[in-house]
């Protein structure tokens, strides 16, 4: 419950018009304390005849982010956020709802129930429920297709996407626009201006044309969703949902539509994805206390390849300016090449106009000569991935950069810890590690060697958000916190496939368990030459007694590397298409069995599915008890964003706590009885199931 001190309402009075402020920072979420004081101001507002008009406002810059997410957990308590809308549309003196900051979920489903709507040019507005498993469950779904149409509001409310002021404005969502200085103004004025009329009947916005095209639009999305191995109940529901807006009376439509906000808030998929969200918050704050991030704005980007290239787009769109480096005219060449290339789809698909593109390429510079970086405030090498060559350019970078520069390799196994020693300032260097493509995939990890600076971290978690990634902090190891737990359950996969399952067999199960791409598949549009290079490096390394499937070395060595062939584990007779059984594959895989004796056995769906879990599960908690992850959640974070892990369950170790860890537990010490180095327990594993504790419960300790 709020103090005193801090009412969850914050009113004030302006000649006969009452201001409201939502009051709880930094977002303003609707929790139960802030429904019930403005539940109650409302009333009492009702009630007073020196009120003749209502200004809903958020105080602190936000007007609210939507429901208290946490609060879904726990029994719910009224008022609901949809018996706030129906006071504030019922009200008999006009309501006018002043947006700033955002104005998301059930905060923007109280604007809608508002007379009208004003907002800044860069406010947030939108219903982003069905991210978290949900549906707006404040009369969202019939409020907002009644105000701008059903076929525009049916994206809104099926991607959860947000539009800007200006956008609303166009659509109808905002009666208008106006500066931050001004809105209360404004908002006063326009609730004085509707007077009398307030009360009157909302007209829909759709006549029989534009509801005939709201019920086409929603029966295509049924057919797309129908057509998706997963799709989420609240997708399903939320069209429902729309549909009942367009046939039903509003008051119908709001009890169909809280029954089924209900079901959504019970459903897996919901705490799933809720716990992603809060697992990457977690996951996101800097562990480096309070150490101040060091000032950022010229970038530099060593290697103009795959990642290089990615990576100088991602520091562009977020306002950096760029100095790409190769090492001679025609690689650089090359690596601008693939940046307009990405700019030029951006451009081509509509997702970016020309004057942005060239506003964004105007902050990019190149050179070939490493003194162009003695200016840069921070450098990310994305060279071969090659000790010596890295180490030769570190050197460069020690003796140009200026002091204080921050230094980061993008490497994706190499020792970091290493590359750091060899210069004279350690202290500087990190691991910055983006994933493929670097300027779309969320994941950052952010590696910490030994004696990396706390600024250099803090600065590092600061660029992720500028950057509009997901961070997490890694230790250094042979892959960090994602390759190394990938290369485990990879193998747990290979093994599968030597016994008996055939790739095309275990790629479908694993889709149906809801990754977008099952591992072969994901192997053939990554190319197969990447880890076959990788495997040849570390031939020496690998223990001898360690098993080792040779399958996908055949496949390479006769040039199927995947979808750049048109074969690979799968045979792709034109390009972009998804793939085919190859016969002649499953004859390399039989032949490598009756070359190690091995007679194929039969696996059932499920049995794939919780071999590939317990490999993955296990070699994760063994991350954590070396210190390579901090807590839990940064690995659900991380496999999420960065390696196709379903969002909606919420990420491996959120899976293992649901499945429950003595039966994983129990999984692994059967599989140990065929191969007990590989499937050995991790000892925090053992321990969490002695203890009788969980992941969920390692998380609330950070
Ligand atoms: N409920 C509870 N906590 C929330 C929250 C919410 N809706 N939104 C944000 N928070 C918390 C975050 O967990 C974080 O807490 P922490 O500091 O303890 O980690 C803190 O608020 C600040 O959040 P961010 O770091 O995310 O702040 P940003 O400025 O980066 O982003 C945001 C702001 C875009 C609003 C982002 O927080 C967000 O997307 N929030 C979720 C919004 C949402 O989904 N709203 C719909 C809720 S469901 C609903 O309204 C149902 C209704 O239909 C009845
Ligand atoms: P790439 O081969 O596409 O690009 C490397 C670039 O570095 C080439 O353009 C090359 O000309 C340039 N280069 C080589 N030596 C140089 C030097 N001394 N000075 C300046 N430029 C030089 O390789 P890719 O895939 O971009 O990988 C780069 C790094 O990123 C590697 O460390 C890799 O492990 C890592 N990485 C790769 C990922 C991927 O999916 N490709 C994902 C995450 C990390």
């Amino acid at each position: 419950m709020p103090t005193p001190e801090q009412p969850r309402i914050l009113a004030t009075q302006q000649d006969g018009v009452l201001l409201l402020g939502l009051n709880h920072p930094p977002l303003n979420t609707l929790d139960h304390a802030l429904r019930q004081q403005l539940y109650a101001a409302l009333q009492t507002a009702a009630l007073d005849p020196s009120v003749q008009a209502i200004v809903l406002h958020g105080a602190g810059g936000n007007f609210s982010a939507g429901a208290d997410i946490r609060e879904f957990g726990q029994p719910r308590q009224p008022p609901w956020a949809g018996d706030v809308a129906l006071l504030i549309e019922a009200s008999a003196k006009p309501v006018v709802a002043a947006l700033q900051g955002v104005a998301l979920g059930g905060g923007l489903e109280l604007a809608l129930a508002a007379h009208a709507r004003i907002g800044t040019a860069g406010a947030r507005l939108g219903l982003p429920e069905v991210k978290l498993g949900l549906l707006p469950g404040g009369g969202g779904t019939q409020r907002l297709p009644r105000l701008i149409g059903a076929t525009a509001a049916l994206p809104l409310i099926l991607e959860g996407r947000d539009v800007s002021g200006d956008a609303a404005l166009a659509l109808g969502l905002l009666d208008a626009v106006c500066d931050e200085a001004t809105l209360l103004d404004a908002a006063v004025r326009k609730a004085r201006a509707l007077g009398d009329d307030a009360a009157v009947s909302r007209p829909r916005a759709d006549g029989e044309a534009g509801r005939q095209a709201g019920l086409a639009a929603i029966a295509v999305q049924r057919e797309r969703l129908a057509a998706k191995p997963h799709s989420l109940p609240a997708q399903r529901l939320l069209l429902d949902c729309i549909q009942a807006a367009l046939e039903q009376p509003l008051e119908a439509g709001l009890q169909f539509e809280r029954q089924a906000f209900l079901q959504c808030v019970a459903s897996p998929e919901h705490r799933g994805l809720a716990h992603a969200f809060f697992a990457e918050k977690q996951a996101g704050k800097s562990p480096a206390g309070q150490a101040r991030p060091r000032a950022v704005q010229q970038a530099g980007v060593v290697g103009g390849g795959t990642m290089g290239a990615g990576i100088a787009v991602a520091m562009l769109n977020a306002g950096l300016d760029v100095v790409l480096i190769e090492r001679d005219a025609a690689s650089l060449q090359a690596g601008l090449d693939r940046i307009n290339s990405v700019y030029q789809r951006q451009v081509d698909s509509g997702k970016l106009d020309a004057a942005a593109r060239a506003q964004r390429l105007s902050r990019l510079s190149a050179a070939t000569d490493y003194a162009a970086l003695s200016a840069a405030d921070l450098v990310v090498e994305a060279v071969f991935e090659d000790m010596d060559v890295k180490a030769q350019v570190f050197a460069e970078l020690d003796r140009v950069c200026r002091p204080g520069a921050i230094l980061a390799t993008n490497t994706s196994y190499l020792d970091i810890n290493r590359i750091a020693r060899g210069i004279s300032r350690p202290q500087d260097v990190i691991g910055l590690h983006f994933f493929s493509p670097a300027n779309v995939m969320k994941l950052l990890e952010i590696v910490v060697p030994e004696q990396v600076a706390d600024d250099v971290v803090a600065t590092s978690f600061a660029l992720a958000r500028r950057l509009r990634k997901v961070p997490v902090r890694a230790g250094v190891c042979d892959g960090f916190i994602g390759n190394r737990i990938l290369y485990v359950y990879r193998e747990a996969a290979n093994f599968m496939m030597e016994d008996g399952a055939s790739p095309y067999q275990i790629d479908q199960a694993l889709e149906s368990f809801g990754y977008a791409m099952g591992p072969f598949r994901t192997a053939d549009l990554t190319g197969g030459d990447i880890g076959w290079a990788t495997r040849k490096r570390k031939a020496a390394t690998r223990p001898p007694e360690a098993r080792y499937v040779r399958v996908a070395d055949r496949l390479c060595e006769r040039g199927w590397f995947g979808q750049k062939t048109g074969r690979g584990y799968y045979l792709y007779p034109e390009r972009g298409q998804r793939g085919r059984q190859d016969p002649e594959v499953l004859a390399v895989i039989e032949a490598e069995r009756a070359e190690r004796g091995i007679e194929a056995r039969p696996f059932k769906d499920e049995e794939i599915v919780r071999r590939y879990m317990a490999a993955l599960v296990n070699e994760a908690a063994k991350v954590l008890e070396d210190g390579i992850a901090l807590r839990p959640a940064d690995i659900d974070t991380a496999l999420v964003n960065g390696y196709g892990f379903p969002r909606w369950r919420g990420g491996p170790m959120k899976y293992a706590d649901d499945v429950g860890l003595p039966a994983i537990l129990a999984d692994l010490e059967s599989y140990a009885r065929e191969d007990a180095g590989f499937w050995a327990p991790s000892e925090l594993l053992r321990r969490l199931v002695r203890e009788g504790s969980t992941f969920g419960k390692l998380n609330q300790q950070h």
